[in-house]
């Protein structure tokens, strides 16, 4: 793990300037996305990342190059105790965190006959337990944060099912059961906790999904298309700001009409 930055210079325009922002994930896709848009809108950003350390470099430089601080931190989420340590080395370095954005996850197909118990406790393991166990160890921090705020980072299979298995879709599900619990007990704190759940994402994870897979998905939208990283970060960082302020254990679908509630 290390620490790098610069001061902050520049000002924010949704109200998260000079917040203490943790994204986990955050060395490509989506959470890279988060974190850059969160640097842009004033926010000091931490970033998660498991393997990918190259990843997690560039995200830190585009987040310097917003004149914002960033730290660079590694953790397999699917372990308890190095979520906690991650949370801890934020505490160390920034002495408290504001926002929360639990992103990190896997959503390898694994249809009904190829789930073993290892797979099962993985999948869960990556998309359910880490961000528990990032929430847990968070919560005293965030109970001393500005306006503090949590964004889980869910999927319309939590509703629909789908291509990539049971696995994944209960995973999700279970997201939005914690996101609803959390919301409930953390919301006298003066916690707010939400939940964004994309449909499909121009994005590897979703081209790992077989071609007449994808275009019924489209087919089956009213939009007609996939989304993209940076309209669904758009529904993230709109939770986390004070614009949402009177919102919490919301589950926010971002999938071009597909899912209608
Ligand atoms: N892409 C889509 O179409 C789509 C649709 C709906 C929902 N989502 C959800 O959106 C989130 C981001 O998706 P994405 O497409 O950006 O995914 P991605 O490109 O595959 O990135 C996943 C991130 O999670 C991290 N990660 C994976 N397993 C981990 C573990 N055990 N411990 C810690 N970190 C771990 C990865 O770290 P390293 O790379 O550093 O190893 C990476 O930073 C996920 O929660 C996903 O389920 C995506």
């Amino acid at each position: 793990m290390d620490l790098s930055g610069k001061p902050s210079v520049t000002g924010g325009s949704v109200g998260l300037d000079g917040k203490r922002a943790l994204v986990t994930g955050a060395s490509k896709g989506l959470g890279a996305e988060v974190a850059r848009r969160l640097a842009e809108a004033g926010a000091d950003v931490a970033i998660h990342y498991h393997r990918d350390r190259a990843g997690a470099g560039q995200t830190a430089a585009a987040v310097q190059a917003s004149g914002r601080q960033s730290l660079v931190l590694s953790a397999d989420l699917a372990q308890p105790e190095e979520a906690e340590s991650l949370v801890a080395h934020v505490r160390d370095a920034w002495g408290g965190l504001d926002l929360l954005v639990n992103n990190a996850g896997v959503a390898p197909v694994l249809p009904w006959e190829q789930i073993g118990p290892d797979q099962w406790a993985a999948v869960l393991a990556a998309n359910l337990s880490g961000p528990f166990y990032v929430m847990r160890a968070a919560l005293p921090l965030l109970r001393q944060g500005r306006d503090p705020a949590v964004v889980n980072v869910g999927s319309v299979v939590s509703f629909n099912g789908g291509a990539f298995g049971p696995a994944y879709a209960a995973a999700k599900a279970g997201l939005v059961g914690l996101t609803r619990s959390a919301a409930r007990e953390w919301g006298p704190l003066g916690i707010r906790v939400n939940c964004v759940a994309p449909g499909p994402i121009e994005s590897p994870l979703a081209r790992a999904l077989p071609a007449p897979a994808l275009e019924a998905m489209k087919a089956q939208t009213p939009l007609r298309r996939m989304g993209t990283f940076a309209e669904v970060a758009d529904a993230v960082l709109w939770l986390l700001s004070p614009a949402a302020a009177f919102i919490t254990g919301q589950t926010l679908v971002v999938d071009g009409g597909r899912v209608m509630n």
